[in-house]
């Protein structure tokens, strides 16, 4: 199934035999346009970027690389072909054929879905938005783009939703995605994890392996959704994901292997006098974006959780491949909570526990990153590992919200914490040492002296390709 680029909102969802609805996102187009405009990328209008843009939705090829200037990338509408009498996988509805319209019982919590999953797409643009003036080579200038232009995409692909199952206040809606800005007092973005800017690339390279990680399982949980627009959706926005946080874990991994090599050459851990990021710091950056991430999987007890799932709109990571009733009316399930002074685990409804046991996936997965970390560590000697913090570290959702906890899990005073939270969360003088070291590298190949070159460059070109020219 190919994609027509002739027309003005490439789409393979037959968007020019449904005029009314063609008419509506011609009229939001301009919007968004002017969006990116003011608040993507900045100064990237003059730019010609070797991205890839999706031309098919099929698993082999579907997408095609090549410059394109940046304003001039094609943003468009793509879902995965539907599955042939696909059924609700879960909850009360199991067995029954997906809702091919919005069931109308469920419209106020589907909407609500998608607004919110919506919402974080043009978030991390915004949070992103001035990375290009430090970018450490060309490459990773690359990267960044195809980053923001996807989530770009991925606004797209949720508006698209709002604008075809929503009528009315689903345009609205749409609007609004555009009026709410990362970390604008008034009018800041839903989730809280998104309002924080991401002004260096250590912070970048965070927030592709946790942010976009956590997104993935987002999508994951939507993609079983018995909506079946929205899972065709999601399982396409999943595929690019997957670049998302290969740029953060490859990133770090960079990192992390130029930190190694200075300490070895230096012999010293101190190495931020050699313009290398130091472990301390790459530690206290990666307890800072682990811990907000895990808020944005919610509380571990919901009611909402419970109904999203009940109702069949949001299912459990793979849900299909769970060897359980998939209704969970009497399950029971092993969720954290603070109990005499320690955090305990116990047993809780599992109906109420999806979004912690979403966590604990998304735990698992995080984890199995931050030891391809520590191999690179133990390549070049280095007696020490980078560990995730305990997940009732840094809480501001959820059973742990109000403790004090240690990354390593003990719970402590107020006192103690202010007076130890520098040696566990990035300071002012942290990030203001990090973005020292973000002078921008633009010749092809080059790379910032606190960054290793990256194994290969992308699709099959060189690593100093010129992956994005000036004009
Ligand atoms: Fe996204
Ligand atoms: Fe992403």
């Amino acid at each position: 199934m190919n994609i027509d680029y002739n027309e003005r909102i490439p789409n393979n969802v037959d968007l020019a035999d449904d005029r009314r609805l063609l008419r509506a996102l011609e009229r939001w187009q301009p919007a968004y346009l002017k969006w990116w405009d003011d608040m993507g990328p900045v100064d990237s209008s003059d730019m010609d970027v070797y991205l890839r843009t999706a031309i098919s939705v099929e698993s082999d090829g579907w997408a095609h690389f090549g410059h394109v200037r940046m304003p001039d990338y094609r943003w468009g509408i793509f879902l995965t072909p539907p599955e042939a009498d696909r059924k609700i996988n879960f909850g009360a509805h199991k067995g029954d054929p997906a809702w091919q319209t919005v069931p109308g019982e469920y419209r106020s919590e589907l909407r609500r879905l998608i607004v919110t999953q919506g919402d974080t797409e043009p978030a991390s643009v915004e949070q992103q938005r001035t990375l290009g003036r430090s970018c450490p080579s060309l490459y990773d200038l690359r990267n960044l783009f195809q980053v923001n232009v996807e989530e770009g995409r991925h606004l797209w692909a949720m508006v698209y939703l709002l604008h075809a199952y929503f009528g009315r206040d689903g345009r609205e809606e749409a609007d609004e995605m555009l009026h709410r800005h990362a970390g604008d007092p008034d009018r800041p973005r839903i989730l809280q994890a998104f309002n924080e800017m991401t002004d260096d690339w250590l912070s970048f390279f965070m927030f592709t392996f946790f942010q976009d990680r956590d997104g993935k399982y987002q999508l994951a949980s939507l993609a079983e959704s018995g909506f079946d627009p929205l899972s065709r959706t999601c399982r396409f926005m999943l595929t690019e994901e997957a670049h998302h946080m290969f740029v953060g874990e490859s990133g770090i991994m960079r990192v992390v292997q130029r930190s190694a090599e200075l300490m070895r050459e230096h012999d010293t851990a101190d190495i931020r006098a050699h313009g290398g990021i130091d472990l301390d710091t790459i530690q206290k950056f990666m307890n800072f974006h682990y811990s907000i991430c895990l808020d944005l999987f919610g509380q571990e007890k919901s009611t909402n959780a419970a109904n999203y799932y009940s109702m069949g709109l949001k299912g459990r990571f793979q849900e299909t491949r769970i060897d359980d009733d998939h209704v969970l009316e009497d399950a029971v399930f092993m969720a954290p909570e603070l109990r005499d002074g320690g955090v305990v685990m116990a047993e809780t409804p599992a109906l109420t526990a999806t979004n912690e046991r979403l966590r604990q996936e998304y735990a698992k997965d995080s984890q199995r990153g931050v030891n391809r970390f520590n191999k690179v560590l133990a390549h070049y000697g280095i007696g020490r590992e980078l560990t995730l913090p305990h997940e009732a570290f840094n809480r501001a959702i959820g059973a742990f919200r109000g403790t004090h906890v240690t990354p390593d899990g003990q719970i402590v005073d107020a006192e103690t914490w202010a007076r130890r939270r520098g040696e566990w969360l990035p300071s002012d003088a942290d990030y203001a040492f990090v973005k020292s070291l973000m002078t921008p590298v633009v010749a092809p190949g080059r790379m910032a002296n606190w960054i290793a070159p990256p194994k290969r460059g992308i699709h099959g070109q060189p690593v100093d390709f010129d992956y994005v020219r000036f004009h």
